[in-house]
């Protein structure tokens, strides 16, 4: 069992350091990208509140394929450009989403969302996956959101 502790009321620079070093841990180790992604999926939904998805789409023959996630069963096939996630893989840049109503061509995969935060992994300069947070709340996500999560997937590119 792990047990990894997450105090909300940390600040959100805090919060993601211990969210990264917490999943440093977990991947330490361990080479199958599957496992490890399945394993920051929880962390995430573990230490971030106010989600309603966190997880993984795989960049599998230049698409995005659906990978490790919590939430609801969601769309498994992403063309690059299309949609949040298909557009954070196609920039090569996160996209920080206020209002997914006001975002040309979201794809809405669970009717509650309404904020979300898309982060690509790159390795050796290729985008190999992207990091889909979704809220139900507007403009859950901020600035320091998003400098987290790259944070978080700088420290783990290499093991997914
Ligand atoms: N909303 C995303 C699709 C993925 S689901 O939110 C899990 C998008 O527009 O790319």
């Amino acid at each position: 069992m792990y047990d990894f502790r997450a105090d909300h009321d940390l600040p959100k620079p805090e919060l993601y350091r211990a969210l990264g070093d917490a999943a440093a841990a977990l991947v330490a180790g361990e080479p199958d990208p599957i496992a490890n992604m399945a394993n920051i999926a929880a962390l995430i939904w573990q230490f971030l509140p106010d989600l309603n998805w966190a997880g993984f789409y795989r960049v599998l023959d230049g698409e995005l394929v659906l990978g490790p996630f919590i939430g609801k069963p969601a769309c498994i096939r992403i063309p690059f450009g299309r949609g949040v996630c298909g557009t954070a893989a196609s920039e090569r840049r996160t996209q920080l989403v206020p209002d997914v109503h006001a975002f040309p061509g979201h794809i809405a995969c669970d009717a509650a969302s309404r904020s979300e935060l898309v982060v690509p992994v790159l390795r050796s300069n290729a985008v190999i996956a992207v990091i889909d947070l979704d809220s139900p709340l507007p403009a859950r996500f901020d600035r320091e959101d998003a400098a987290g999560v790259e944070a978080l997937v700088s420290r783990i590119a290499a093991v997914i």
